[in-house]
């Protein structure tokens, strides 16, 4: 019998050879992926069905909302637990296992794409969000800007799970600040790229973005600041008598629920950072009792070098501050941690103040470092009271630690040895040099860039280059390393354009070095599937750096604008 030539039959033919010939590039790149011949067809026929999957998981949610947004097909969803598999239904089965596949773990699946069916199997939700995040990858780069009716999903077999439980990213909301709408959509481009630590720095000189019930004033004080976006950050100049502080914004409480909701739905943990000593302007302009001094604390604009302020270590007032801030953040936050800060707390206040002093004496402390581990013990044991844990910068090593505190190592110049030394103590360890993860430098060569930076130079690859666990480290140290993440720090950030500027594709690189086997990487890889990536990160509306530099495309000194 003669095939009848149909055009939609043409079209279907054509559409397939298009899809062939498209390379297939999933980043972060998977621990096993076997393509195999042929595709999967996705129309507004195919039903979503989920097997095991209770009625509660937020799957049932997401899977039809990321299916709609980014394939633009609103499909039909099934659960129908006595259902076996039958040949030729039109379906994505999401399979949730009874019994644990200890290969997937807790935030693996298996995918395999054939012609007849999707089907992914998980120990739990979170594998299901990143089979999601990886059949996106399975179909043709511009899908999400043409929409199609009919969308072939490229064949293949996959079995895939991170290589580190942190997979981090750090966003600075004080320095400048981003509404909901930006945080919602930041959520979803780490979730494409698998990442599930959302960093949330919401304190810090420059503004107070998080409303706390007993302490009014550092919202309604410390959250502002005398508007100078009209210049350059490195020009803003103090506020003049009289000025009124515009420029700003908060998270209510109910805001923060949502947005710690809508990126648990896409397996991230938010962890909140409330600064503790230093770096608190802004604490100190709403309430100037908590400071050591009577200086007329005000809430930062431009730059802040150095940064004298610090809370009083002598008071008892400030100790119950910090308690009363943890109190009504637990609530919030269902994370393991709470991030404590601990950086770059300059303590010249400390020695000249009676109540430092007085407190050092009593407590027979040897100096103002210590004073800060007092402060910090003090506070992780009201933390502690609450089932959860500390993170803190690497500062916090200097005046000793518990070594229930986990150590987010950020000062690159220190070298390892701080590393090994606090992970020999039993502290966990999240590694986020500056050298390789932080995200606020330049990418590119300063005098062709379109938007400033705060210096340094990280290019792409070198983020590629970073792997959590150095070579130098002591084989009893591994297993005290959680992982990474890149942080991003938001002086020079003045929109959400900037943030995403910075953070792509520079996130998809850590994707690699936290989630992909260290096998698996290849830099020459990577380079080739950033095309397919940089053209759905445009359809979804991302802005991006287009240029590729290599480490060896350090400009000379003279160039940067540092
Ligand atoms: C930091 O960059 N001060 C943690
Ligand atoms: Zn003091």
């Amino acid at each position: 019998m003669f095939m009848k030539i149909t055009c939609t039959s043409i079209l279907g033919l054509l559409l397939m050879l298009s899809a062939c010939s498209q390379p297939v590039g999933i980043v972060p790149e998977p621990v096993k992926l076997t393509l195999a011949s042929g595709h999967y067809i996705l129309d507004s026929n195919t039903t979503l069905l989920f097997l095991n999957v209770a009625e509660d998981d937020d799957i049932r949610d997401y899977a039809p909302d990321f299916i709609l947004r980014y394939f633009g097909l609103s499909l039909a969803v099934s659960a129908e637990p006595e259902w076996e598999r039958v040949p030729n239904l039109n379906a994505i089965v999401f399979h949730k296992n009874a019994d644990a596949n200890p290969q997937l773990g807790s935030e693996g699946y298996s995918l395999t794409v054939s012609d007849r069916e999707v089907y992914v199997e998980a120990n739990t939700g979170a594998g299901f969000v990143y089979a999601l995040q990886t059949l996106y990858q399975l179909a043709p780069a511009d899908v999400t800007a043409k929409k199609p009716e009919r969308i072939p999903l490229r064949a293949a077999t996959i079995v895939d799970y991170p290589r580190f439980e942190w997979r981090g990213n750090l966003l600075d909301v004080s320095r400048h600040f981003f509404d909901m709408e930006y945080i919602k959509k930041h959520l979803d481009v780490l979730a494409l790229y698998k990442i599930n630590k959302f960093h949330w720095h919401l304190t810090d000189d420059h503004g107070w973005r998080i409303e706390i019930a007993k302490y009014p004033k550092l919202t309604e004080i410390g959250a502002w600041r005398v508007d100078r976006s009209d210049v350059p950050w490195l020009e803003g100049e103090p506020p003049k008598e009289g000025e009124p502080a515009t420029y700003g914004g908060y998270y209510t409480k109910e805001q923060i629920r949502e947005i710690v909701a809508y990126a648990a739905q896409r397996n991230i943990e938010v962890i909140p950072e409330i600064e503790i000593p230093g770096h608190c302007s802004e604490i100190l302009a709403s309430y100037p009792e908590f400071a050591c001094d009577t200086f007329n604390y005000y809430v930062q604009i431009g730059p802040y070098w150095p940064p004298k302020a610090i809370m009083c270590g002598g008071n008892d007032r400030v100790i119950q501050f910090f308690k009363d801030v943890v109190d009504e953040i637990v609530e919030l936050f269902p994370s393991e941690y709470i991030h404590i800060g601990g950086d770059e707390a300059l303590k010249g206040n400390w020695e000249t103040c009676a109540k430092c002093q007085q407190r050092i004496k009593n407590l027979q402390l040897a100096n103002e470092e210590e004073l800060q581990s007092w402060m910090i013990r003090e506070v992780e044991q009201h933390i502690r009271q609450y089932g959860k844990r500390i993170i803190g910068w690497d500062e916090i090593l200097e005046g000793g630690v518990s070594s229930s505190a986990t150590i987010m190592f950020w000062r690159g110049w220190m070298g390892d040895s701080v590393i090994i030394k606090a992970a020999e103590r039993g502290n966990e360890i999240i590694m986020a040099p500056n050298s390789y993860c932080y995200i606020d430098y330049y990418q590119a060569d300063p005098a062709t860039e379109p938007q400033p930076a705060i210096g340094g130079f990280l290019p792409l690859q070198k983020v590629y280059a970073f792997d959590p666990v150095y070579e130098s480290f002591p084989v009893a140290a591994i297993p005290f390393i959680k992982g990474g993440q890149v942080n991003l720090w938001a002086e020079f950030l003045f929109v959400p354009e900037n943030v995403e500027y910075m953070l792509l594709p520079r996130l998809l690189a850590l994707s690699e070095s936290v989630w992909s086997p260290k096998a698996g990487k290849n830099w020459e890889h990577f380079v080739d599937k950033l095309p397919a990536q940089k053209k759905r990160l445009a359809a979804l509306g991302y802005n991006y750096c287009d240029r590729i530099a290599l480490i060896t495309d350090e400009p000379k000194p003279a160039e940067t604008a540092e």
